[in-house]
């Protein structure tokens, strides 16, 4: 990717942000909880969290599982899509994020929707389906990057027919092709995953912004 291309994307998801968003004071207060805190800058963009935001409420997502909050920036576009009565669960590893995360939520009048469970998702993962937890309308995964394909098992295991699973990340500069990291590694492991489960119907839509050059990868769990 050319630095003129990273800064023109960058320029436009502005410009989206500026026209089909504005300002908003409990996400930016967020970002400057996060920022405060040292958390790292690697939220969800805004277009992109309000495409979450629009995804959950094109289903009337009722119950929304998160695998990765960090400062909960995506938690809040997500959990504001929810209507009265609904819920989300979000996952996180760090103590230090979850609390973050906490304020950032009860800033935005959202802590009587969400519940965050701090630990590794694979030890919290089996823990919500034990306690018959789901079904959850909505999972978006966006956590550490090589478990991708354990958390999307989890996903379509605490799933309906009809709910979405969304996965962050997936394309990272294109590295999902040929890189010999740990998350493109990932990368691939998830989308052999999803290629070998009869139980969706599933695409990856690339995007470039703010984040530069990334994707989604969307399933929808078969009737
Ligand atoms: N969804 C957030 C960004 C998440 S960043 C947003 O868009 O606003 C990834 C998060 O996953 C980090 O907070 C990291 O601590 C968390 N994470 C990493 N490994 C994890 C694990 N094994 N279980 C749960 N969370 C994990
Ligand atoms: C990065 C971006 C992400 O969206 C994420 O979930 C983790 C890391 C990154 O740019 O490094
Ligand atoms: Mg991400």
């Amino acid at each position: 990717m050319s630095s003129e291309a990273s800064s023109a994307w960058g320029e436009v998801d502005a410009y989206i942000a500026d026209r089909l968003i504005g300002a908003d004071a409990d996400l930016d207060a967020a970002l400057a909880a996060n920022a405060a805190a040292g958390l790292p800058a690697i939220d969800v963009s805004p277009p992109q969290g309000k495409l979450l935001h629009l995804l959950a409420r094109s289903i009337g997502a009722k119950r929304i599982l998160e695998v990765g909050a960090l400062g909960g920036y995506s938690t809040i576009w997500l959990a504001r899509a929810l209507p009265e009565g609904g819920r989300l669960v979000t996952l996180e590893l760090e103590q230090k994020h979850a609390d973050v995360a906490a304020a950032n939520l009860a800033r935005a009048g959202l802590a009587s929707r969400v519940e965050i469970r701090v630990g590794a998702a694979l030890d919290t993962l089996p823990k919500l389906a034990a306690e018959a937890a789901g079904p959850f309308d909505l999972a978006f995964i966006d956590a550490d990057k090589p478990n991708n394909a354990n958390y999307f098992a989890w996903a379509l295991m605490l799933a309906r027919p009809g709910s979405l699973i969304i996965v962050d990340n997936v394309v990272r500069e294109g590295s999902v092709l040929a890189g010999t990291d740990a998350h493109a590694a990932g990368a691939r492991a998830l989308f052999e995953a999803i290629a070998a489960e009869p139980r969706v119907t599933a695409t990856a839509i690339q995007t470039v912004g703010s984040k530069g050059w990334d994707g989604f990868a969307i399933a929808i769990v078969n009737g």
